[in-house]
């Protein structure tokens, strides 16, 4: 198999956008992010373009570590596989990549739910699966404080052997429903697990035969050392941040290393990072549309954000001076990955509020603002490069932005071969040039 010839691309979103005040934007949805119609119709009009999926986040918590992150943000929102049941059944050919943490659910809860899913929509889910990082999500399961940041990855590598296990605990023929014999299944092609882990003990088999993807679509962000090590043992997909081409030619290049350690060939990862794009019809339209948004972010938003990136309450030094020590990457349990960005911006001598300001407005992926033909022109340097097998595309005003992209950048990659036309026949994992997984217990 080898690379796909035709850029992927995922739509990734929190429900009002990704730039986290932009609610106050008079366009933007009030109460409908509660509502199934929104979504339908975000997902529809990702349907229209033809994309790959639309991607859902999520949390186990309100945002709300330093305290104003409740009064002006909070990040409420559904259940999204709750949200997915519903919304595959009125959206039928999109797929979608949904949220679930390994931190605080269990294998066999999970996988049957994805296998429920994966049935439902004939082959269109997708797990990103998390390890959860914030401590406002630890203290909803039990605990006073985060599980440390190896652990937790040592438990979503278990937790990933267990629930594919599971999936593949019935084989693709073990249904038989032969009305007269009266054998409803050949129990030779059941299996148990039997598992007996660090962390978990299931016994199996799971009470839904196999998917029809086999596994649905596994994928991983986050981009620790161990956070790369769980995508290169275990996903297809791997969500990163990378800030240009370059970056993500050296981070594929890892990425490939790694890979080969688990006898895994490059093209069974794909590499898909996360771009903000802003199209407008000039780049000065496109300057003042940002500049809008960034009139709407507040700075103790923006610092409790940061601080929350930071892992360290920067609320209590003076905003416009430097930006203090910050924990050490190597023992710090909270999002290595938003702290390791934070350093490397707090290294070019912005003052706190500057920092916060940059941090909220534009999260950590790169902005792509122009018009569509300059935007498209970035995706496919990528694109060709190697840089990038796709896009998570990230919007920070929905639905405007969403609209905008879909109606001008798409078609002028159709335009150019880059992107499809028409959805192929198939499952998820078929569209994106993903193998379907041998059953572990059929192949011995
Ligand atoms: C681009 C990106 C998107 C992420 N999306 C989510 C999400 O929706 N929900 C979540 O709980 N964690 C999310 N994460 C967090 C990671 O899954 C991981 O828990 C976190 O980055 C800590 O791991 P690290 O130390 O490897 O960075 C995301 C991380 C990245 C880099």
């Amino acid at each position: 198999m080898s690379r796909q010839s035709m850029i992927l691309a995922g739509f990734f979103f929190n429900p009002q956008g990704d730039h986290r005040l932009s609610w106050r934007h008079p366009r933007a949805p009030r109460r409908e992010f509660l509502d199934l119609d929104y979504y339908r119709r975000l997902a529809s009009i990702a349907e229209g373009a033809k994309l790959d999926a639309i991607f859902i986040a999520d949390h186990l918590g309100v945002w709300d570590t330093y305290g104003s992150g409740l009064t002006h943000y909070a990040n409420p929102r559904l259940e999204p596989l709750s949200l997915v049941s519903a919304l595959s059944a009125v959206v039928k050919d999109i797929g979608f990549l949904v949220t679930a943490s390994t931190s605080y659910t269990e294998p066999f809860n999970t996988a049957r739910m994805f296998a429920s899913i994966d049935h439902i929509s004939k082959g269109r889910v997708g797990w990103n699966v998390v390890t959860s990082a914030l401590e406002e999500e630890a203290v909803n399961f039990g605990r006073d404080s985060n599980i440390d940041h190896a652990t937790r990855y040592e438990r979503a590598n278990e937790f990933l052997d267990v629930v594919k296990s599971l999936w593949d605990s019935w084989a693709d023929d073990a249904l038989v429903i032969d009305k007269s014999s009266g054998v409803f299944a050949n129990r030779d092609h059941v299996h148990a697990l039997n598992h007996h882990g660090k962390h978990f003990k299931v016994k199996g088999p799971l009470n839904v035969p196999r998917p029809p993807q086999g596994h649905p679509v596994i994928v991983q962000a986050g981009s620790s050392d161990a956070g790369k090590e769980l995508a290169a043992a275990q996903a297809d997909l791997h969500f990163a941040i990378v800030r240009g081409e370059q970056e993500g030619l050296a981070y594929r290049a890892d990425i490939n290393d790694r890979l080969a350690k688990y006898g895994r060939k490059a093209e069974s990862l794909k590499l898909l990072p996360g771009i903000l794009p802003i199209v407008a019809s000039s780049t000065s339209e496109a300057q003042e549309k940002q500049a809008y948004l960034e009139s709407l972010m507040l700075d103790e938003v923006a610092v409790d954000l940061l601080s929350s990136w930071a892992g360290t309450d920067l609320s209590i030094y003076p905003l416009d001076g430097p930006v203090p020590d910050l924990p050490e990457e190597a023992s710090y349990n909270g999002w290595r990955t938003w702290l390791a960005i934070v350093r490397n911006e707090a290294n070019k001598g912005l003052s706190i509020r500057q920092l916060a300001r940059k941090i909220a407005n534009t999260g950590s992926v790169p902005l792509i603002a122009g018009t569509p033909r300059q935007v498209a022109d970035e995706l496919e340097h990528w694109f060709v490069s190697g840089a990038a097998d796709g896009f998570n595309l990230m919007f920070p005003l929905l639905p405007e932005d969403w609209e905008n992209f879909m109606a001008q950048v798409v078609p002028e990659l159709q335009r150019r071969g880059l992107f499809r036309t028409e959805y192929e026949p198939g499952t998820l994992r078929e569209r994106l040039g993903l193998a379907r997984p041998a059953n572990r217990f059929s192949a011995g």
